[in-house]
This record gives C-alpha cells, sequence and structure tokens, in this order.
C-alpha cells in the first residue's frame, strides 16, 4: 500500500442546497479557509449555482463539479444537462451514482455505468459512488455488492480512463445520520473498492485511484478516517455547507 501514489481530494456535495447567492457568499468565505491545501480541493453544487460557483472561485485552489450528468449528449431528455454543457461551463467534476439518486431517482448500476462513460466522455471527472445499505452489512454482503457495484460502474472504461475517475465509498446507513462508519470499517470498504479494481485492472493501477470515504464526515471524525491507508479524501455532504468545518477537514487532509 502506497498513499503517496494518489492524489487526496476533499469534495464537497452540496446536494439541494443554496441558491446562486448564497453560492457566491459560501465560497467568498472558503477561498481564504482552504487557500493553502495540499490536497485537491473541489465543491460539487447545484446546477443553476455553477455559474455563481465557476465565478467566485475563479483565481483559487477551488473546483467546481456538478452532482449529476445525463448519459446522451444531446436531445430529447426533458431536464436533463450533459457532460459537454457542464464542461463548457467550467465544470470539473461530477458526481455519479449518488445513494440518494439510486434511492429516490431510479438510478440503476447501469445508468451509474453510462453515465461514468459518459462524463469521461466529455472531458468531466466522474465521483462516483458506491455503498451498501445496513441492511447489506447486516447480511454480510458489504464486500461482495461494493465490488460488483464498482465494477458494474467502471464496464468499458479503459485503464487510461480510469486515472480521471475517483470513486467514493459511502455507506448508505452513514449518510446524513451522524452515525459514521468507524475509521477502520471505512478503511475495509475502500479496500474493497480498490481490490475490485485490481482485479480488473491489476493492482498497479488500483494503488494509484483516489478512493474517498464519505458518510457524516466533520471535523471531528475527519483526522482519524483520513489517517487510514485506503481513505484517500471525502465526499462532504452536511460539513460543506459551513466554511469553517469544510476548511477544518480540507487541513485534516494536509497532515
Ligand atoms: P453527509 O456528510 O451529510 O453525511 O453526506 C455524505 C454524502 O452523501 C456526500 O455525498
Amino acid at each position: 500500500m502506497n498513499k503517496a501514489k494518489r492524489q487526496t481530494i476533499i469534495a464537497g456535495n452540496w446536494k439541494m442546497n443554496k441558491t446562486p447567492s448564497e453560492t457566491t457568499a459560501l465560497i467568498g468565505e472558503m477561498k481564504e479557509l482552504v487557500k493553502d491545501a495540499d490536497c485537491g480541493v473541489v465543491l460539487c453544487v447545484p446546477f443553476v449555482d455553477i455559474a455563481a460557483a465557476i465565478e467566485a472561485s475563479k483565481g483559487t485552489n477551488i473546483k467546481i463539479g456538478a452532482e449529476n450528468v445525463h448519459f446522451k449528449e444531446s436531445g430529447a431528455y426533458t431536464g436533463e444537462v450533459s457532460a459537454n454543457m457542464l464542461k463548457e461551463c467550467g465544470v470539473e467534476y461530477v458526481v455519479v451514482g449518488h445513494s440518494e439518486r439510486r434511492q429516490y431517482f431510479g438510478e440503476t448500476d447501469q445508468t451509474v455505468n453510462l453515465r461514468t462513460l459518459a462524463a469521461l466522455k466529455g472531458g468531466l471527472k466522474p465521483i462516483v459512488c458506491v455503498g451498501e445499505t445496513l441492511e447489506q452489512r447486516e447480511l454480510g454482503y458489504t464486500e461482495t455488492l461494493l465490488k460488483y457495484q464498482t465494477k458494474m460502474a467502471l464496464t468499458n472504461v479503459t485503464a487510461e480512463e480510469l486515472k480521471n475517475v475517483v470513486i467514493a465509498y459511502e455507506p448508505v446507513w452513514a449518510i446524513g445520520t451522524g452515525v459514521t462508519a468507524t475509521a477502520d470499517q471505512a478503511d475495509e470498504g475502500n479496500g474493497f473498492v480498490r481490490e475490485a479494481i485490481a482485479e480488473v485492472y491489476g493492482k498497479d493501477v488500483a494503488e494509484t485511484v483516489t478512493i474517498q470515504y464519505g458518510g457524516s464526515m466533520n471535523p471531528k471524525n475527519a483526522d482519524e478516517l483520513l489517517s487510514k491507508v485506503n481513505v484517500d479524501g471525502g465526499l462532504i455532504g452536511g460539513a460543506s455547507l459551513k466554511a469553517e468545518d469544510f476548511s477544518v477537514i480540507v487541513k485534516a487532509a494536509n497532515k
């Protein structure tokens, strides 16, 4: 295991929070606090906030991401947004397959794969989310499920394209619940994801992939979670909506 081989990335996922004017204010506050980060700093924001986020983050080390992308380039898909639209706006990253989209919007392993491929084709870096429910964990399916979701999401992704993919292990039971996985559980889950990548692309490639942990990561637990060998950053929900909290997590990644 060699953590030095991969980039640590702390990414916020704002979910359905913040208006454009609130976006400008929050990034204005954050940019000073995170400007000395050694790690990648990304904020994934609602579509309507992208223009404000790009403007507010100009000349800073903050990269902007979207929270979803459609798998077609264009066409009659009312309400959807394509990778080239996002790219032209200045977006670099996009969250794909978040468990909330799987749970509430009918996202499947197949559509997660199609969105991942579309993001890569359009020049975006997908942050692909995988994770088990509490029921699946209690039934003992965590390893099988994480490996399956990872391999499904990466179907037809080449080793070259994989360089632009980030995976986020987000146990569904830890999202927005205040219940965090223990550092060992996070490390183990991320390890299963890395093993799945190794099974397809080989161990050397797997060692270079950034695998984040997400689920109630906060200023108090970030240090311990990020110290684990397989945890290469975080995907942060609630704590990314407060400049101070988010910056403490970014600083924890710098250590
Ligand atoms: P919370 O940090 O609010 O638990 O959300 C995690 C998450 O879903 C990030 O994508």
